[in-house]
């Protein structure tokens, strides 16, 4: 890229690269109140990242953890339609906004609550694009949170990576994947890019991983089963655990609901929450 040596081109390069530190210095002292933060990533698209990070949100608020959900997915913002908040707007001014509560414990906050429109496509250029996420991320006033959950856009492309940069002191990524060779082959990458940015992986959640018939009970492997434990001990990082398919979580994100605030199938149930377990138990015992 040829950089622009007119005095006015150097102007504007030095407009922009404060900007730039001021939104830095804003996102450090808007995440310094937050004790964890947890990425939730994957290598691919519709693995169940936004299903997950909205049940874990849930999860720990259902602790009484004061927990923040972001949901920095600007191409197919779900968590607002996840947590039942859909179509609410958020207050605040032009540099701050205030997230949308749920309950007591959990607010949500989701660029689809600033869109007008949330049918139509995002259609922004990628270097507007990732100035967009840092102001987003940059003026959200969560206060004082015990957890952050942040759902990133899928993939390894730019947008995540801006993200996953907004918050350098992250607790680390969990990082989402199917059980099918090309989930799994995204899914390296994904821990490599957590590697790459100087994030801890905290582990790998195999969703999807087999199927239980509501009819007979009877388990099928839609898209296999075990890839993610076996990679994930490939690449030295931890298993979380796997989260069969089930036609109940499909209907409860649709519904606004979690698997720990419906009746569901207890095996589906306990698969969340032996996740949950394993990623919250040392942090919170460590404080
Ligand atoms: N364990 C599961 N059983 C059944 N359906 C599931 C499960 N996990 C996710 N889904 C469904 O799969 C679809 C994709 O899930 P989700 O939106 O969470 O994926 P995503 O990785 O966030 O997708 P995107 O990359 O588009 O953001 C949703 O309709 C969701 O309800
Ligand atoms: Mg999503």
């Amino acid at each position: 890229m040829e950089t622009d040596k007119t005095p006015a081109g150097q102007s504007n390069m030095a407009q922009r690269m404060q900007q730039l530190a001021e939104q830095e210095q804003r996102i450090r002292e808007r995440v310094a109140a937050i004790r964890h933060t947890i990425l939730v990533i994957s290598g691919k698209g519709g693995v169940g990242k936004s299903t997950i990070a909205a049940n874990l949100a849930w999860a720990l608020a259902l602790r009484d953890l004061q927990t923040g959900l972001l949901d920095a997915d600007i191409h197919g913002p779900s968590i607002p339609l996840m947590t039942g908040v859909r179509g609410q707007t958020t207050t605040g001014s032009a540099d701050v906004i205030y997230p949308v509560p749920v309950n007591n414990s959990l607010k949500v906050m989701s660029i689809g609550f600033l869109l007008q429109d949330e049918q139509a496509p995002v259609i922004w250029r990628g270097p507007l694009r990732s100035n967009i996420i840092r102001q987003f991320i940059a003026n959200v006033e969560w206060g004082t949170l015990d957890y952050l959950v942040v759902d990133l856009p899928p993939g390894t492309g730019d947008e995540p990576l801006t993200v996953a940069q907004s918050f350098p002191h992250a607790d680390g990524a969990v990082v989402v994947t199917t059980p099918q060779e090309a989930s799994l082959e995204d899914c390296r990458k994904a821990v490599n890019f957590v590697r790459a940015v100087e994030l801890p992986v905290l582990g790998v959640i195999e969703n999807m991983s087999g199927f239980v018939c509501p009819h007979c009970g009877k388990v099928t492997d839609v898209f296999g089963r075990g890839g993610g434990e076996q990679m994930a001990e490939q690449m030295n990082v931890p298993f979380l655990g796997r989260i069969p398919l089930a036609a109940e979580v499909v209907a409860l994100s649709d519904e606004g609901q979690s698997v720990f605030t419906a009746e569901v199938p207890v095996a589906i149930k306990q698969a969340f929450e032996a996740i949950v377990e394993r990623l919250v138990c040392d942090k919170e015992e460590s404080g």
